[in-house]
């Protein structure tokens, strides 16, 4: 394998892995913050509430990511009076769709702890919302962790897709050198390793959080 292709161009793989990092953890943070929101709507009492979480869910989940960028690149921009730029722009449509991926996450992770213990604070006399807050949602958390981990290395992958709009993400910037140096091959290679050695190194952080997480289940 050719190195010193890599020695020469470092920086484009370097800076785009830090764009691919910082998009997918904004998404994934703000992501979650929606999240969290439209979870609570699909929980509630509310029809309309339940309704409009359960539309969008289907509807980011039931359409492309790459034609989600496309719309809000073309279209935020025709509602909105001011200049968002294309990193805003691209952030917002990551975290518009991994919040519907969140939102089922948390939705599962609440739906996942048994009736009976929701069942037997009440009968302790606690609230609806303290029942949710003591009780459910301390041991709910312990599912969504890993899961919002999980996430976060989707939208890793998932993000190379934002180069279409001319992020200059690591995929952007594997083509960028792609047509600089008349190399089509190299450059994806070493996109494709530094992509597997994120996820990878990821996922093995992740595995080892969850069984902490388990653990301290047990004690
Ligand atoms: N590639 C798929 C799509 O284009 C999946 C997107 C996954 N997103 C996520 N946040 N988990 O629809």
């Amino acid at each position: 394998m050719d190195t010193g292709f890599f020695i020469k161009y470092y920086r484009y793989f370097f800076n785009g892995t830090m764009m691919t990092l910082a998009i997918s953890f904004l998404g994934v943070i703000f992501g979650s913050l929606v999240g969290v929101i439209l979870s609570l709507m699909k929980l509630s009492n509310n029809k309309l509430a339940r309704a409009f979480s359960s539309a969008y869910i289907e509807i980011i989940r039931g359409t492309p990511l790459l034609v989600q960028i496309y719309l809000i690149y073309y279209g935020l921009p025709m509602i909105l009076p001011m200049d968002l730029g294309r990193m805003t722009l691209g952030t917002i449509a990551v975290l518009l769709n991994s919040a519907a991926y969140i939102a089922e996450i948390i939705r599962a992770g609440i739906q996942s702890i048994d009736k009976g213990q929701s069942e037997a604070s009440r009968s302790l006399g606690m609230s609806k919302s303290m029942t949710m807050r003591y009780v459910i949602i301390p041991q709910a958390v312990k599912n969504i962790l890993p899961a919002l981990g999980n996430e976060f290395i989707t939208l890793v992958k998932e993000s190379a897709v934002l180069s279409v709009i001319g992020i200059h993400d690591l995929m952007y910037n594997a083509d960028t050198l792609r047509g600089i140096t008349y190399r089509p091959f190299i450059p994806l290679i070493y996109a494709a390793i530094i992509y597997f050695i994120i996820t990878f190194i990821l996922s093995k952080l992740l595995r080892i959080f969850e069984r902490r997480l388990e653990a301290s289940d047990k004690s």
